[in-house]
């Protein structure tokens, strides 16, 4: 069940990896995240021009890689050109972007579960979904068992499809703040949990949603302390930049 899911996490999901030590949404992010104790990982899922669903948080490509311009106006053999670790550190001279496909291959190696994010281009949703799932199924032929997945995205349409086109996999609406009619937008958009944003925390809204039995994760949350107070009010996980600290935080809320 989608509780299973989220217990599995044990109150921790790398945010885009562990992006505070490592370039967010990268390999070197990954690796990393499962080395600090990571068992779950939050990656941004977007589409190349030609329709590859690659790995990257912004629409343009100046924040996080050595390139210019949207994502979505380059091809994969344009965007597999670009250098998406210098931008963090020089150490990282090299880092590639990821596809989805080469993603589900590494998290499969290091036995970590994904929560990807789809954050279509605005009226490219069903291309990234087609995108999503061609990835999906193509790396479920080269690997005994794909990881556990969980698909999310602030975009409903987005969702709408995935719960079509993806739909033996469990379903997250993100939103900002947790709005008194979450429930009728789970309904809409087809989802079976929320993710808000921990800055706009509105005690008595988390509250109805916890006591719905709705599970729950609130991103972006590096202070143990803050993450402490999530847990005891119910919030199954936060998504954090730092999972080494914030999981060796978890154990000792735990015991
Ligand atoms: O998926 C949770 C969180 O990552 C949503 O916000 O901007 O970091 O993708 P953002
Ligand atoms: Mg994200």
């Amino acid at each position: 069940s989608v509780w299973s899911l989220y217990q599995s996490m044990n109150g921790v999901i790398a945010h885009r990896g562990a992006s505070g030590d490592a370039p967010e949404n990268t390999a070197p992010a990954i690796e990393l995240a499962q080395q600090q104790g990571a068992n779950w990982v939050e990656v941004d899922v977007t589409i190349s021009a030609d329709g590859i669903a690659v790995i990257h948080h912004d629409d343009e490509l100046q924040r996080c890689t050595n390139g210019q311009g949207l994502v979505t106006e380059h091809t994969w053999q344009q965007l597999q050109q670009l250098d998406s670790g210098t931008w963090f550190h020089p150490s990282f001279v090299g880092t590639r972007i990821l596809t989805l496909h080469s993603l589900l291959l590494l998290a499969a190696k290091l036995q970590l579960s994904l929560n990807l994010e789809i954050k279509p281009m605005a009226g490219l949703e069903q291309a990234t979904i087609d995108a999503t799932a061609h990835a999906i199924h193509s790396a479920a032929q080269s690997l005994d068992a794909l990881p556990a997945l969980l698909i999310s995205s602030f975009n409903v349409t987005a969702l709408q499809l995935a719960a079509k086109h993806l739909a033996p996999w469990p379903r997250a609406l993100n939103v900002e703040a947790i709005d008194t009619d979450w429930p009728q937008q789970l309904q809409q958009a087809q989802c079976t949990s929320l993710h808000f944003d921990a800055q706009q925390l509105i005690p008595e809204q988390l509250q109805s949603v916890t006591s719905a039995d709705i599970a729950c994760a609130a991103y972006t949350v590096n202070q143990p302390s803050q993450a402490q107070d999530l847990w005891q009010m119910g919030v199954c996980a936060v998504f954090s930049d730092f999972p080494g600290p914030l999981s060796g935080a978890w154990q000792a809320y735990q015991s």
